[in-house]
């Protein structure tokens, strides 16, 4: 299944799956719909079912050496990687959604977004036949806990990656003091507020309301700095070596 294809697009993202249907509504909303119809995102859905064999169209098959479950096969998912790269006219970089992956970090999403094509290969069942690793160039989790399928990983790492690509968001100074960013040194962003000046007993702090910029700037700094060492410490040790 091909989903709209845009002439000019900065960054053709491939998505290998069982369930192309999840990704219907997120493909048409907000920042990932914008960006396809403004050309800045070509998103491709490939359904693997359709590389599977025999009249079931299988992609997957019993272990070897016994267990339970089902493995999906290195076979149906090299062919369809190289269908959609066949097709792009390109060797596009390829990423395995899986548990035992590197963590999705900004520092990642970031460096996703600067590849002309990417390939995210979701998983089902008890996820891959070990040799599809040899054939990827990453292996990205979205966190320490298993998921059915590695869909939503894959969401989640195109919401991340797209906000790094020029364009993508209205205003590019939004990527800037974000939660994990170096103007942020790394860290959390500090507090935000807007109106009412006050609900149910709870005010704003006064030095943002007094017009100062350059007080409001070291508040926000200094609000970042104490909330990143209170609730994650280790991104400001992170920050120090
Ligand atoms: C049930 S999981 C298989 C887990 C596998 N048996 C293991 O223990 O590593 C099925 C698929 O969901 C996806 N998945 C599960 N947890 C994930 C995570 N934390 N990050 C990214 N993908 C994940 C992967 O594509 C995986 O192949």
């Amino acid at each position: 299944m091909s989903e709209a294809k845009v002439s000019g697009a900065r960054i053709k993202v491939g998505i290998i799956t069982l369930f192309p249907e999840l990704f219907g509504t997120f493909s048409e909303t907000s920042f990932v719909g914008r960006a396809r119809s403004s050309g800045l995102l070509e998103l491709e859905l490939e359904n693997l079912r359709e590389h599977g064999l025999g009249k079931h169209r299988s992609v997957d098959d019993t272990p070897y050496g016994g267990g339970s479950g089902m493995v999906m096969r290195v076979d149906c998912i090299v062919q369809a990687m190289e269908s959609l790269e066949a097709r792009w006219g390109e060797r596009a970089h390829r990423v395995l959604l899986t548990p035992q992956g590197q963590v999705l970090k900004t520092a990642v999403a970031q460096e996703l977004s600067t590849h002309s094509s990417l390939i995210f290969i979701c998983g089902r069942y008890e996820g891959f036949d070990e040799r599809v690793r040899s054939f990827v160039d990453l292996e990205l989790s979205l966190g320490d806990f298993v998921l059915t399928g590695g869909e939503i990983a894959a969401m989640a790492a195109i919401e991340a990656l797209i906000r790094f690509v020029p364009g993508v968001l209205g205003n590019p100074e939004s990527t800037g003091e974000e939660s994990f960013s170096d103007a942020l040194d790394g860290g959390l962003e500090y507090p935000q507020y807007t109106r009412p000046a006050e609900f149910r007993g709870l005010g704003v702090p006064d030095v943002l309301k007094n017009g100062d910029h350059a007080k409001v700037d070291a508040w926000r700094k200094a609000e970042s700095r104490a909330r990143t060492m209170a609730r994650r410490p280790e991104l400001s040790q992170a920050q120090r070596r």
